[in-house]
Parts: C-alpha cells; structure tokens; sequence
C-alpha cells in the first residue's frame, strides 16, 4: 500500500475513535485534578499553579516562553525570579509515555517524564502521577516546603469534600497516601478530553495538497522518532536521542546538559539505585522524543529552548552537519539519522505546513 493510502486510512480509522475519546464531561477524579491543577495555593507565596507553566493557550507549555521565545526560553518560578534550566514541555499527550525501561526490541531506553526521563514510574506505576508531585517541592518553582503544606492546602480548600468523595473519608489524613492521590487525580484530568482533545486538523482528516505532501516527507524522514505507529498518533516513541541541539546562549550559566545520561549517572551513585546502569555515558547528551501535538503553539523549541520557530528546527534536523550550525552542547551519542537529511527547503517548508495541523482545535473555547 502507499505511504499516502496508509495515512488517508489511519486518518479515517482515528477520526471515529477520537469523537468517543473526546466527549462527555469530566468525571469526578478528573474535576478534582483540574481544580488542583489550578490551584494558586500549591505554590508557597499562592501566586503559581501549574495552569502557570503549562496553559492551553500555548498547547499546555508556558505562556510567557511562548509569547516571547527569543528572549524567554525557560519557566519563571513562583518566587518571581528563579529560572529552571529547561524548556517547558507540554503536559498534554504527556500521559501516553511508559514507565522508563530499557527496551531490547528498541535497544535503548524509553518511557518516563521529563525531558531526562528522571519521573520513571517506577515508584506509582505512573510517570505522570508521579511527575505531578515534583513541581509543588521543586525550589524553583512552587517552592512549598514539603508535602504536608501541599496536603495541607487541600484540607483548607473548598474542594476537600470533592476529595474525600473520590479517594475515601480519611484520604485526607496520612500524608504520603494523600500526596500519592493527589498527584493521581492531577494526571487524570492531564489524561482527559478536556486536555488531549484529539480534534486537530490531521484528526479531522483536513488537510490540504501541500500538507498532505508534508506528511509524506514525514512518515519518510522524521515517523522513525516521531512515530505515527499509535491510533491516534502521538507523534513520538518515547525514546532518547541526541540530536545535538547547540548550547542556548541565553543559559550559559548552566553546565552542559547531560540529559538521561545525567540522570542515570545520579541514579548509579545514588544509595538506592532503580536502574544500576554503570554504562550511563552511552546515554550522555540524550533526550525524550517529545510529542508534536500542538508544537506550533509551544515555542520555543528543544529542550534549551535554543530555537525560537519551527522552521529553524526543522532546518537543523535537516543539515546540522553541512548547514553552518553552532557546535552541539554534547557531542556525545549523536544521532545519524538526523543532521543531513537532504531536503530541500520547499520539503523542509511543507514538513512545517504540516506540523501546523497538528494543534487543537480552539474555535469551541480552550
Ligand atoms: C515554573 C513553571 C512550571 C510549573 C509551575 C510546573 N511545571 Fe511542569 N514543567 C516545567 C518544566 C520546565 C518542565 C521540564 C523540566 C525537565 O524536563 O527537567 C516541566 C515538565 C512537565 C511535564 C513533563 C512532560 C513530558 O513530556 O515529559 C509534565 C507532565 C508537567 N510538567 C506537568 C506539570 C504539573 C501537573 C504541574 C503542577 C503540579 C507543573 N507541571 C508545574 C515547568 C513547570
Ligand atoms: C532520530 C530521531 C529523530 C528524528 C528522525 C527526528 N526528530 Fe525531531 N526531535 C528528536 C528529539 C530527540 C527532539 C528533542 C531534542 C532535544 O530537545 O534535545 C526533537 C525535537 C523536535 C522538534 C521540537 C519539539 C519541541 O516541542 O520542542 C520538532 C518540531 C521536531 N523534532 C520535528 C522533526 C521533524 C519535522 C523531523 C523530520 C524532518 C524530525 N523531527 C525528525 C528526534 C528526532
């Protein structure tokens, strides 16, 4: 069968999936973890939630990096001046990612949360529940002091009685066990059709000659990483790859970023190692494949924010090697498949049209 006809019927097969997956309202844990999601007091000064740093204005990633990703590359945190040293990526589609394992048909590692991988799942069997507990504690960002202020702020809230309803009458008094829920609920509703709505124009199977030319281009040269092999596509397989993005000048305060080999490497030296890899340099300088699902609202790109639109990423894919580049942050690990892709800039010009079929559809509200 063509590459076309193969995606012409994976499109037809999508759509009648996606409206059942999309509809309906929220149910009771997904309510709760939108209210938490947004909840101003899961920040230490209450003035940061994660809505903050992932809006769907911005298909889930920052809204101030993606208003102005020339100059604004990295999340501001709650304290109003300390910055994280990386991109924010989107918490939609997010949830599709395995717990991170080594995969021997794959040969390498995939799965996890985070552009390192570093929530694995391997502690609640979900990386996107388990990411959700990080940001609350994370110094720069939310800086609470510990889970019992953030558990504590759920006994305050409006919303305690929503929460006992969901998790039990004492979900609410052992500490731990409630900061477990809470970050369940917050990635139930991550999970939800409000957040993954499936209802792009590729979903809807609209699109027009010069896009469908650029979905040819990407099946051929970008599906190997970006699957298209789920139904509906997530646009990623959730591996590790150094694409060797250059260093971002604006965060030259930060050491090189070791990406999964980093944290590996802490993994290895660690008292309680979950993976035990003595050979984490072969991971230096790796990163998550992340989703494309929405991308052109997410500027800026990579996980340095190096790049400011999706054509110069596109472009870099395509000659980092013959193209005149600034030398990559890690040269460790660097991947092949990418670098001197051979397409001319009318193909790299239509691989973007097609990237901008991919956001959401917004006319029905956020
Ligand atoms: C100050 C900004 C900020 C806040 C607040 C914040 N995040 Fe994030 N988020 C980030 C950044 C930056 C990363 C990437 C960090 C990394 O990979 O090391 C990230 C990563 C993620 C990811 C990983 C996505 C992936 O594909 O790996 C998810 C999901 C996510 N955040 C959800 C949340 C949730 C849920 C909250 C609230 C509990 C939250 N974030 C609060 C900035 C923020
Ligand atoms: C060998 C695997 C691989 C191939 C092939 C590949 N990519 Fe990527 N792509 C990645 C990885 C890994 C990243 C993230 C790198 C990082 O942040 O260090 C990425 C990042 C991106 C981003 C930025 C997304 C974001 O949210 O920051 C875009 C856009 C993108 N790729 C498009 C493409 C296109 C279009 C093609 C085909 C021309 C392609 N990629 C081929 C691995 C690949």
């Amino acid at each position: 069968m063509s590459t076309q006809w193969k995606i012409v019927l994976c499109i037809v097969a999508l759509s009648m999936v996606v409206t059942t997956a999309a509809a309906g309202p929220l149910t009771p844990i997904q309510q709760l973890g939108k209210i938490m999601y947004q909840d101003l007091d899961f920040s230490y000064n209450s003035t940061q939630s994660c809505l903050s740093c992932h809006h769907h204005r911005s298909g889930f990633a920052d809204p101030a990096n993606s208003l102005d990703p020339e100059a604004s590359v990295v999340s501001v945190g709650a304290d109003g001046v300390s910055l994280g040293g990386r991109n924010a990526p989107s918490s939609a589609y997010a949830g599709f990612s395995p717990t991170l394992h080594w995969d021997n048909a794959h040969g390498g590692y995939m799965g996890g949360m985070f552009w390192d991988g570093r929530a694995t799942g391997k502690i609640l069997g979900d990386p996107l529940a388990e990411q959700a507990q990080g940001p609350p504690l994370n110094p720069v960002e939310m800086k609470m002091p510990d889970m019992a202020a953030v558990v504590q702020a759920v006994r305050d809230a409006t919303y305690a009685n929503l929460f006992r309803q969901v998790f039990g009458t004492d979900a609410l008094e052992d500490v731990p066990s409630a900061y477990d829920n809470i970050g369940r609920a917050i990635a139930a509703y991550e999970r939800s059709g409000e957040v993954q709505k499936f209802s792009s124009p590729f979903d809807r199977g609209q699109l027009t000659a010069r896009q469908q030319s650029g979905a040819v281009l990407f099946e051929a040269h970008c599906a190997q990483c970006h699957s298209m092999a789920d139904t509906p596509p997530l646009f990623t397989n959730y591996s590790y790859v150094n694409i060797g993005l250059p260093t971002n000048e604006l965060l030259t305060g930060n050491p090189d970023d070791l990406g999964l080999g980093g944290f590996l490497e802490a993994d290895f030296t660690s008292n309680a190692p979950l993976f035990a890899d003595a050979d984490y340099a072969a991971q230096y300088g790796k990163f998550k494949v992340p989703t494309l699902r929405n991308v052109a609202m997410s500027a800026p790109y990579g996980h340095n924010g190096v790049f400011p639109t999706l054509t110069m990423m596109v472009a870099f894919h395509n000659t980092r090697d013959t193209g005149g580049w600034p030398e990559p942050e890690v040269a460790n690990n660097l991947n092949d498949d990418v670098g001197d892709m051979g397409l001319t800039d009318t193909q790299v010009d239509d691989l973007v049209a097609f990237l901008l079929t991919l956001s959401d559809d917004l006319r029905m509200g956020p």
